[in-house]
């Protein structure tokens, strides 16, 4: 007979917090979200940390190079989806690895010639002002010049002049050098009263771009997740399947850290794939594995050499798995078994692996379940889909704006990799995901800062301004369905419902 587990299987919505003591450090200045990303050994630093503990799922819907830099720029990290080529995420992850905050390359370029109707229509496509002319049209070829739009009136030129009519030339352009910082360049920005610098290496190839505009972003994002070289920090999925050959493109793009993407990550396939990285890259290359759901699957991946373990089957907004396969289990009990096993595995091997909380987090204070239940991050869909920065179409419907949200084992996006278990290559025999809209939530960074500010707001309540310190101290009651009904306005007459 099978073996039934003496628990029941527990969902976010059933556990409530009880506050601890608010002392004099607990306010929301003083809380830091810095969390671990990889494992490291006790007294030890991990490589990778985020500063808020929050990534985007691996899909269509949700993670593109746009959601790569926002999400970085606010502290945390986004997974490129991996259901498309491999020369594509490839694509995906150098443009948000060239968006080196601060120093940008060139994505609006042409060559001496150019008609200025070519300069026009780019200019509208890409909705950037500023073109440079190099001579191979590239953005780092040989610079000749620039054009803004300030430099032609199209109702009196003639169309067909080259661009070099136009243009600024070099000689008349104020220029960095190949390795200036980024406050030398701003401070030549400011002393000489313009908007863009362009940096030149040696031989007088375009490198870099510095514009006015984004040091005023740097200024206003204290917390961008970057890199060594003043690069955003991003993420790759990939799959057991054609590993070989997408994980050297991906480390060619300069991706920081990769993760199986998987709806059963308890398997055979996921342990190869890490040997694999491991004879190829050492510890170079950061993987991360899962989906499991409990202590066997954790310590199984924590074995096999995992840098961060997911957890999740199921539960995702747009999942349809359990319904469809009868396999799962409900995100809290998974996730505090799981969390179990990595504090056992710390205190046993000296190995701290962080766990990412995968899927199923509907409100903003499930991040916050989530993290007291011990999850180091959490990773979301439906969140980061709803923002302006996800490559999924923005739709009107009865009068609302809308966002369309469709699962990696959707027909839709037919991610057979995520979900084959050996069959035919290209083939989704059945779907476990469905194709959907959510409520459009506008750019991301006006709700994330709603979201971590709430997060803060708990933590002090429950004394605490560390996510260490929250997974330490925190308490939780399960609910009863009558206190469910009490957590919300009851017994009143909403004044948004009598105005309707
Ligand atoms: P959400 O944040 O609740 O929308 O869940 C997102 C998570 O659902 C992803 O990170 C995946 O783990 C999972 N997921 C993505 N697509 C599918 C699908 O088609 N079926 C089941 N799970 C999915």
């Amino acid at each position: 007979m099978a073996k039934v587990l003496d628990d029941i299987s527990r969902t976010f919505n059933e556990y409530l917090l009880l506050p601890n003591l608010t002392d004099e450090r607990c306010i929301p200045e003083n809380v830091s979200l810095r969390t671990p990303l990889v494992k490291f050994e006790k007294g030890e630093s991990p490589k990778y940390e985020a500063n808020v503990p929050m990534v985007s799922a691996i899909m269509q819907a949700v993670s593109g190079e746009e959601m790569g830099i926002a999400l970085a720029r606010e502290g945390g990290v986004c997974f490129i989806y991996e259901s498309q080529s491999i020369e594509s995420q490839a694509e995906m992850v150098r443009r948000v690895k060239q968006k080196k905050a601060g120093f940008i390359r060139s994505d609006s370029n042409v060559k001496s010639g150019t008609p200025l109707r070519e300069v026009v229509e780019l200019v509208k496509r890409t909705g950037h002002s500023t073109v440079m002319i190099t001579k191979d049209g590239t953005a780092t070829g040989k610079f000749l010049g620039l054009v803004t739009d300030k430099d032609y009136r199209i109702s009196r030129v003639d169309l067909d002049d080259p661009v070099d009519k136009y243009m600024v030339p070099k000689k008349k352009i104020i220029c960095g050098k190949s390795g200036i910082t980024l406050t030398e360049a701003n401070d030549m920005i400011w002393e000489h009263k313009i908007s863009c610098l362009p940096i030149l290496a040696d031989n007088g190839n375009l490198e870099y771009l510095v514009f006015r505009k984004d040091y005023e972003n740097d200024k206003n994002n204290p917390l961008s997740l970057l890199d060594d070289n003043k690069r955003y920090i991003v993420g790759a999925g990939i799959n057991t399947r054609d590993y070989k050959e997408r994980i050297p493109a991906l480390v060619d793009a300069g991706v920081d850290l990769i993760c199986m993407d998987s709806s059963d990550g308890f398997s055979i396939w996921q342990k190869n794939t890490i040997d694999w990285v491991r004879q190829n890259y050492g510890d170079s290359v950061k993987i991360g594995a899962g989906n499991v759901v409990d202590k066997d699957g954790f310590n199984y991946l924590a074995d096999a050499g995992a840098d961060f373990i997911k957890v999740g089957v199921g539960g995702g907004s747009i999942c349809i798995t359990r319904e469809t396969k009868g396999i799962g289990r409900g995100q809290a009990s998974a996730l505090m078994d799981v969390v179990k096993a990595r504090d056992e595995y710390f205190k046993k091997n000296g190995v701290y692996i962080p766990i990412c909380s995968d899927g199923g987090i509907v409100h903003d204070y499930h991040i916050i379940l989530a993290l007291a239940m011990g999850a180091d991050f959490v990773m979301m869909g439906r969140y980061f889909a709803r923002f302006d920065e996800s490559p999924s179409r923005k739709v009107k419907r009865n009068g609302s704006f809308l966002k369309e949200y469709w699962g990696e084992g959707s027909n839709r996006a037919r991610n057979w990799q995520r979900y084959d278990l050996g069959g035919d290559k290209d083939k989704l025999s059945f779907e476990e995901g469905v194709d959907s809209y959510i409520p459009y939530a506008g750019p991301l960074k006006d709700n994330l800062t709603i979201t971590v500010n709430k997060i803060k707001s708990t933590m002090c309540n429950c004394g605490s301004i560390t996510i260490k310190e929250f997974h330490k101290k925190a308490r939780l009651t399960l609910v009863s369905n009558i206190s469910i009904k009490e957590g919300s306005a009851h017994d009143v007459i909403l004044k948004e419902i009598e105005n309707n």
